[in-house]
């Protein structure tokens, strides 16, 4: 019999417990030995989680505690749990977490802490959906030559919202918080942090980068508004938030930000909570990946999948994958040197002369337009839609700031890449 303690009986942990409880016929089947849960903690004892297990405050209970054999971390944070985790890892217990935080900051500690005993983390990324084991075990044979895709099912389901039925951005992000999508502080997921974790764990196994999300281009979709959602439906591309990876040569470009794709591309077409992820290897060809990348069930999902190889072996390899980075073969690409196409909304004041000048300082920046719409705003001012041909990074940072130091700019343009 396989004992487990599960750190944090909150929306994942309590369906955590629930479905080891539910499904443990086909459970104990696959894993060849019963798992229960001996004992969880909380902060709050006093709240009824509809559970019939013995809880406590106090994570001494589990780590100290000889009978458990997998500690089950879902409490959320990054120190904390660290200090869980290493001292759950060093006295020997296998441990589950589906905490992208701290792997975003803390995986290569833990990996060389873990050393061969079981780590696994399926559900950091993308909820739901196996693609840690697939990228680690299924594409092993592969150099990754891109990962692209949704990996936050909260944006995801506010920006289809807001797409498909004109919802407004605070009442649609409280759905998504009361759906137990959004993370305990909602701002990782709208400002494209909790994207960025997920992203720089796949890019560890992908490609052995050891980056942190300091390190890379992210953004969110707090300034996307209704006028970027009209300009997009005209020329027939959906916003979506994506996380990106692509290897050139011997740089890997990493970013998160919200893009504007054809809505031919099958990303496109993903909707509300799923999560959708591409990855490209040189001798797979291209991969695709879809399913619900947040909620209790669909995360305990993949918790209890790594619960169930647990038992089955007691070990684990390396947790990335590899011992190792590779050889620091591969390394960061800078943000400034990064090409696309961009979209740019610029409230401008409504009066002569305005645009003449505004298209100068494309010009001035070596940024080529490819398309350009007006709407009026507000009394006398105006919003200009503008795409562009592919352009570098670092000169369109440099254009947005040139026009927000022109009087007749009302505003800081907003910027959406597009993919
Ligand atoms: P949650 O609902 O906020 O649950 C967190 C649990 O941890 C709660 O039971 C809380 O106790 C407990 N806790 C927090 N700090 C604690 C402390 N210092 N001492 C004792 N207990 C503590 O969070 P969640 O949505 O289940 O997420 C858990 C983890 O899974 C996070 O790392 C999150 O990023 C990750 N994750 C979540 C999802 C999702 O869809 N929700 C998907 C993938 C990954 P109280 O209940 O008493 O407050
Ligand atoms: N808050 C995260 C999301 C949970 O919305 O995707 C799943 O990792």
């Amino acid at each position: 019999m396989v004992k487990v303690g599960i750190i944090g009986v909150g929306t994942v942990g309590t369906s955590v417990a629930k479905i080891l409880k539910e499904n443990a016929d086909i459970i104990s089947a696959r894993a060849g030995q019963e798992i229960i849960v001996k004992s969880g903690v909380v902060r709050n004892l006093k709240k009824d989680r509809g559970l019939d297990i013995k809880l406590t405050d106090n994570v001494d209970d589990i780590l100290n505690d000889e009978e458990i054999d997998v500690v089950v971390e879902l409490m959320g944070g990054v120190e904390e749990p660290f200090e869980i985790v290493k001292r759950a890892l060093k006295s020997g217990k296998a441990v589950v977490t589906a905490n992208k935080a701290l792997l975003a900051y803390h995986r290569y500690e833990l990996q060389a802490i873990a050393k061969d005993i079981a780590f696994e983390y399926e559900a950091s990324v993308a909820g739901g959906i196996p693609i840690i084991n697939a990228l680690r075990d299924g594409l092993s044979a592969n150099h990754i030559e891109s990962i692209v895709g949704i990996m936050n099912g909260t944006c995801n389901y506010m920006m289809t919202k807001m797409t498909n039925d004109g919802v407004d951005y605070d009442s649609i992000l409280k759905e998504a918080q009361d759906l137990g999508y959004a993370e305990a502080d909602p701002s990782f997921d709208v400002g494209g942090y909790d994207a960025a974790h997920k992203l720089l764990i796949l890019a560890s196994i992908a490609y052995g980068i050891d980056a942190k999300p300091e390190d890379i281009l992210i953004e969110g979709i707090q300034n996307v508004s209704q006028d970027d959602i009209a300009f997009a439906k005209e020329f027939g591309y959906a916003i979506k938030l994506l996380g990106i990876a692509k290897k050139d040569a011997n740089e890997v470009e990493l970013r998160v930000h919200a893009c504007l794709i054809s809505k031919d591309e099958m990303i496109a077409k993903i909707d509300g909570v799923m999560n959708a992820i591409s990855v490209v290897g040189d001798k797979v060809g291209e991969t695709l990946y879809y399913g619900p990348g947040a909620g209790g069930d669909a995360t305990a999902s993949a918790v209890v999948a790594n619960i169930i190889d647990i038992a089955r072996s007691g070990k684990s390899a390396p947790m990335l994958g590899f011992d190792k980075a590779f050889d620091g073969k591969l390394t960061l690409k800078a943000t400034d040197d990064i090409n696309s196409k961009y979209y740019l909304r610029i409230n401008v004041s409504d009066k002569a002369g305005v645009l003449a000048k505004i298209t100068k300082i494309f010009e001035d920046n070596n940024i080529s337009i490819e398309t350009m719409l007006q709407r009026p705003s507000l009394a006398s001012s105006a919003n200009l839609l503008i795409s562009t041909h592919i352009a570098l990074e670092k000169d369109i940072q440099k254009m947005i700031k040139d026009m927000e130091a022109l009087e007749f700019v009302n505003s800081t343009p907003v910027m959406i890449r597009i993919v």
